[in-house]
């Protein structure tokens, strides 16, 4: 017989090891949530079951496209409201998340309209060819879009294919970083660069030293 003190411990373990395990969760990528059926993948250890929503909209076209994904997530990725602008698009994001094999999460809601500007200024381009496009427009950020942001896309598969856009964003939307999706044939990776607006005050010293035109215009991005 254990003596109880050893039971307690054993216990103890075998509760935290309870804890730890890995999660399995459901893994897909549709247009529609009814169509996001797919395989299932263990979760590195600490991740949970996310569900991503993204919805991006063309200003004045009338046109929304979402995407639903499903997968493992670390925890810092759940309940992440994000948007960016252009002048005429617009890109939403949340992800809600549970914790039990192969749980559906809730649906995020996704982050309001906002209209009036909050000041900020931010330089706006769109490049279909490349992972960095030039500026020649700026526009004005609204709501709690208090970030310049460059999102580059490199997709490595089925088709390799880059995207630049630049435009106002939301802190949580440059926290995302680099983000490597991995899913059936689809290989790609997103980067998200954000500079508070206070890059013009850096630019400014930068107009002292720089008398090229051209010059300037590349380095205050
Ligand atoms: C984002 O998703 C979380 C988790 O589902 C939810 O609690 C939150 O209200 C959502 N945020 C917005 C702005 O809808
Ligand atoms: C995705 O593409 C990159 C670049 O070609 C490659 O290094 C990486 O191994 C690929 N990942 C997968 C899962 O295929």
């Amino acid at each position: 017989m254990l003596p109880a003190k050893m039971l307690d411990l054993l216990c103890l373990l075998s509760a935290l090891t309870a804890t730890t395990n890995a999660l399995t969760c459901r893994v897909c990528i549709a247009p529609l949530m009814d169509l996001c059926e797919g395989s299932t993948m263990d979760c590195p250890s600490g991740q949970v079951c996310a569900l991503s929503v993204t919805e991006v909209s063309m200003v004045g076209a009338y046109i929304k496209n979402s995407e639903f994904a499903m997968s493992c997530a670390p925890k810092s990725m759940c309940n992440t409201p994000a948007s960016a602008s252009t002048p005429n698009s617009k890109i939403k994001f949340n992800t809600s998340c549970c914790d039990r094999d192969l749980c559906t999460p809730s649906l995020p809601g996704l982050p309001e309209d906002t209209f009036g500007g909050n000041g900020l200024t931010c330089p706006t381009c769109t490049s279909l060819k490349s992972d960095w496009c030039y500026s020649t427009q700026n526009m004005q950020c609204t709501g709690n879009e208090r970030m310049c942001l460059l999102e580059s896309t490199h997709v490595y598969a089925p088709i390799e294919r880059m995207v630049a856009v630049r435009g106002c964003a939301t802190k949580s939307m440059c926290d995302l970083g680099t983000q490597t999706l991995t899913y059936g044939l689809l290989n790609e990776t997103l980067r998200f660069q954000c500079t508070s607006g206070t890059t013009s005050l850096h630019c400014h010293h930068l107009l002292l030293l720089i008398t090229s035109f051209s010059l300037i215009k590349v380095i205050c991005l």
